[in-house]
This record gives C-alpha cells, sequence and structure tokens, in this order.
C-alpha cells in the first residue's frame, strides 16, 4: 500500500501529490529551513514547472507551502519556472531561476518582502541576461535554441558570482562565470570549468561550494552528478580531484549554507547541507498510478576529510526521527550461506550496521524482503571492495527498473560500516561516511519488511547492529 513498502516515502520530503524534480532556493530565512523544488501541480510528469515550497523548523518534519512560483502566460517564464536559487540580497530574499519561453531558456529575478517567502514579485527588466555569450558556441537542439539555464549565485570579494549550466559545440558540458555588481547586471567572465568532449553534453545544475580548504564544484550530466575538488584560481577551476556525488537515484542537487545557528549551540560553525532529488525508478504508468512522483533525499553535509577524500553524512538532526529502537550495538556471527533472518523489520527504518568480511566472500544484507523471500533486494559487500544492489528481485511489478548500482567503498580490509535508510520506496545508504548510494524500489507486499543477513563462501560477523524505527516528515493531524 501507500503508506508501506514500495509507497511513497515517510520521512523524505515529497510534495502531497503530482511531480517533484530538482530541490531549489534553499535558504535559511527568518531562522527557518526552506526548500523549493521543481514541481507540476496538474500531475505525477515533467510538464508546466512551479516552484513547490516546504518549511521546516528542524529539517526533520516539514510543513507543505503554498505554490511559490507559477509561469506568467505572457513572461518570459511562461513555459516554466525551472531550476534556480535563492540568495540573500541585503536582506531582501530573491530568487534567480530559469525562465522557460518557447525555444529561449533564460534567467528571471523575483523577490518579496515577506518573511514567510510565500509570495513573489517578479522583476519586470525579466530576464536579467538577454542571451548566451555570443563569443560561446552553445549547443542548440530540438528544442532549445542554446542550453543555457541552472543558476547558482554567490557573493565573494564584493561582488555577485554567478554559475549557468550549459553544453558547448567542441567542447561538452560547461559551467559559465559571470559577476556582477546587483543581480540584474552581470558580465560574462568565462567558463569556470568546461568538461571537454568527453565529458556529458550538457552540465545541469552547476554548484561552486566552499568547503574551507578547498571548493567543491558539482554538475550534473543528464546521468551522475560528478563533484570536482580543488581551487579557483583567476576565475577558473583547478581539479584536484573529481568523483561521483551518488552512484544511485540521486541528481540535480543543491544546497545550503547554514551558519549562525543559535548562540546556545555550542557547535556553531558553518555547515552546508545538499539535497537532491530521488527520480522514481519504475515507469510513468506506474507513476500516474501512483499520483506522485520525486522525493528529496535527506539533507546531507558535505565536507573535506582530513586525507582530502570527501565525506558525507546525514544532517546531525536526522537522528531526531528516531522513534521506537529495534537492535542496540548487538553481534550477529554469520556461518557460511547461511541465510539469516535479523531481528529487525520495517518499511521506514534506520539500520547501523558494520560488517566484518573474516573469510567470506562476501556479505549480502536484504532489506524490503517478504517471509517467503519473493520480495527482497540484497545490498552486497564484497571483498574486491564493491558495494552493489541487485534490484531484480525488489519486486513484482514489471514496471519497476531491474537495473543494479554499485559503488566502490575503499578501504575495504576494514569493517565496512553503513548507515541504511529504507523509506518504503527509498534506500539511502552512507558507507564509511563518505560514499553515497541511492536506489529506489518498489516491494508490492505489505509483508516485504523483513532483513536477512548471508555470509557467502565463509564465516562473517556483523559486529554491531542498530536499527531505530523513523517519524513523519509531514505528520498530519491525529497522526
Ligand atoms: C535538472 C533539470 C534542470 C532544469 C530543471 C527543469 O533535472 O533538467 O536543468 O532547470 O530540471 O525542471
Amino acid at each position: 500500500g501507500e503508506d508501506g513498502p514500495g509507497g511513497r516515502p515517510k520521512y523524505h520530503l515529497t510534495p502531497p501529490a503530482n511531480w517533484l524534480n530538482d530541490p531549489n532556493g534553499l535558504i535559511r530565512w527568518d531562522g527557518r529551513y526552506h526548500v523549493f523544488y521543481q514541481y507540476n501541480p496538474g500531475g505525477p510528469f515533467h510538464n508546466t514547472i512551479h516552484w513547490g515550497h516546504a518549511v521546516s523548523d528542524d529539517l526533520v518534519t516539514w510543513r507543505d507551502e503554498p505554490v511559490a512560483l507559477s509561469p506568467s502566460p505572457d513572461g518570459p517564464d511562461r513555459d516554466g519556472c525551472w531550476s534556480g536559487c535563492a540568495v540573500d540580497d541585503d536582506g531582501t530574499p530573491t530568487l534567480l531561476y530559469t525562465g522557460g519561453n518557447g525555444r529561449d531558456q533564460l534567467p528571471c529575478l523575483a523577490t518579496t518582502d515577506d518573511p514567510d517567502l510565500r509570495s513573489w514579485e517578479k522583476y519586470e527588466g525579466n530576464p536579467v541576461i538577454e542571451s548566451p555569450p555570443a563569443d560561446l558556441d552553445v549547443l542548440e537542439t530540438e528544442h532549445w535554441r542554446a542550453e543555457f539555464r541552472d543558476h547558482n549565485v554567490w557573493r565573494e570579494d564584493g561582488r555577485w558570482h554567478h554559475l549557468v549550466g550549459t553544453g558547448l559545440v567542441d567542447g561538452g558540458g560547461a559551467a559559465l562565470l559571470y559577476t556582477g555588481e546587483t543581480l540584474t547586471e552581470w558580465t560574462y567572465e568565462g567558463p569556470l570549468l568546461a568538461g571537454g568532449p568527453d565529458a556529458g553534453a550538457v552540465w545541469e545544475c552547476p554548484e561552486l561550494l566552499d568547503l574551507g580548504d578547498r571548493r567543491l564544484l558539482h554538475v550534473s550530466d543528464y546521468e551522475n552528478v560528478v563533484y570536482f575538488l580543488g581551487t579557483v584560481e583567476d576565475g577558473e577551476f583547478v581539479v584536484d580531484s573529481e568523483g561521483v556525488l551518488d552512484h544511485g537515484d540521486f541528481y540535480a542537487p543543491q544546497s545550503l549554507s547554514d551558519s549562525n545557528r543559535g548562540a546556545e549551540d555550542e557547535t556553531d560553525t558553518e555547515r552546508s547541507l545538499t539535497w537532491g532529488w530521488l527520480p522514481e525508478a519504475r515507469d510513468v504508468d506506474a507513476q500516474w498510478d501512483a499520483g506522485w512522483s520525486g522525493a528529496l533525499s535527506l539533507p546531507r553535509v558535505i565536507e573535506t576529510a582530513p586525507d582530502g577524500d570527501l565525506r558525507q553524512r546525514p544532517a546531525d538532526e536526522a537522528t531526531d526521527l528516531r522513534t521506537e529502537r529495534l537492535a542496540d550495538g548487538e553481534t550477529v556471527a554469520l556461518a557460511p550461506d547461511d541465510q539469516r533472518r535479523l531481528d529487525v523489520s520495517g518499511a521506514a527504518i534506520e539500520i547501523e550496521i558494520e560488517i566484518a568480511l573474516d573469510d567470506a566472500e562476501a556479505v549480502e544484507i536484504s532489506v524490503f524482503e517478504t517471509p517467503d523471500r519473493a520480495e527482497h533486494t540484497p545490498i552486497r559487500y564484497a571483498r574486491d571492495g564493491t558495494l552493489s544492489i541487485d534490484r531484480t528481485p525488489s519486486s513484482r511489478d514489471p514496471r519497476a527498473f531491474a537495473d543494479a548500482q554499485s559503488m566502490a567503498v575503499p578501504p575495504y580490509d576494514e569493517p565496512l560500516s553503513l548507515r541504511v535508510f529504507l523509506d518504503r520506496s527509498v534506500i539511502e545508504i552512507y558507507a564509511n561516511g563518505r560514499h553515497c548510494l541511492t536506489s529506489r524500489v518498489y516491494p508490492t507486499r505489505d509483508d516485504a519488511v523483513g532483513v536477512s543477513a548471508r555470509a557467502e563462501g565463509g564465516r562473517a560477523e556483523i559486529a554491531s547492529l542498530s536499527a531505530w524505527e523513523l517519524g513523519e516528515a509531514m505528520p498530519t493531524d491525529g497522526d
């Protein structure tokens, strides 16, 4: 059912119905967290995109808010209010988003004086950039005069900085840098980074984050969210290393920089919180039948580790979702090839698990498992240092996608430590506090709530198993 396995997520953010894609305009305002998102109020498909809105005091429970931006029939956003960001312009909350208008996609601005960020006024001089840079060979497609969209704006060295995603005819995906004294007058500086012919054709949703010692640039290339760690020198990104932010169903993330969290909070340091869109992994008919499509990831803290690698973990507030404790650091010995049901179950739970391979080839933890195993989703950790998800047995519904997903989880000579968030149709995995894999699965049976473990070809140990039942992101009266 909808509030059981395979259903609409319980503690991941979703609109009450219809279509959601990218998170947009993330901002902390007046002490509250605001999340906007690409939203079609007309149904669970991508069309006539508005900005939906949700608000939270604590990052755990959310309230659905009225639609914040709608296309203006005669405006430069008549065909859709596509992705963009929110900034604090000297006390005025301001959105810079992509207006779709026929074959054009160009940046538009909206402001508000409403502390609740509900009603927005569009700038009459929209669009604030008339066309992509004239001297640049920007990709033209069947639908678009030029791929030129998604806006990330920040303040640096006394000026506004602004990234736009694009694709270059000979250069692949690129993030273009503009600067300006105001948010309405922009000067093109050049590509901050271009991926080259081997990169994806277009980079969507570029975002530059300041991680203290280094900067992180991430872009969405239609398949993956690719990140680059490095520095910015004279308007160009110098890449030290690169990787993929999440190896599963995770796309077009956006972040908010969260500082001044209150004087009483001793851990008050600047942190960056990142949400991604978790697209569906089932066909459009199934989405139509469900009446909803898309969820947001948990907010993630992204930072660099002392060894220079990237670290990712859910915002500390995620522990406030925990209600009932289901397991408390137990150890479980796994005999070779013995399928063992664990004493943990649920469709909306968090599992913290430490796996020592001992002499086994692999350990498989199955989740969303029916008692007869007709449906189950194995998460397999193998000696070669890969973690993979096999979705073939996940669902009896042929409309659910069954492709496998995997990632490398070095170092694999240590016990592997996993935080696994199960949320009806979401599996969000954090491995060793570094590597993420998010997967969408659609078990059909209400008893697909079991968890089991098996060691392949040798003994292994679950060195520690903890689990919690998790609460509701949007509690309604009576829950
Ligand atoms: C990424 C994206 C953006 C665009 C938006 C439209 O998923 O395609 O490039 O602005 O979604 O909804």
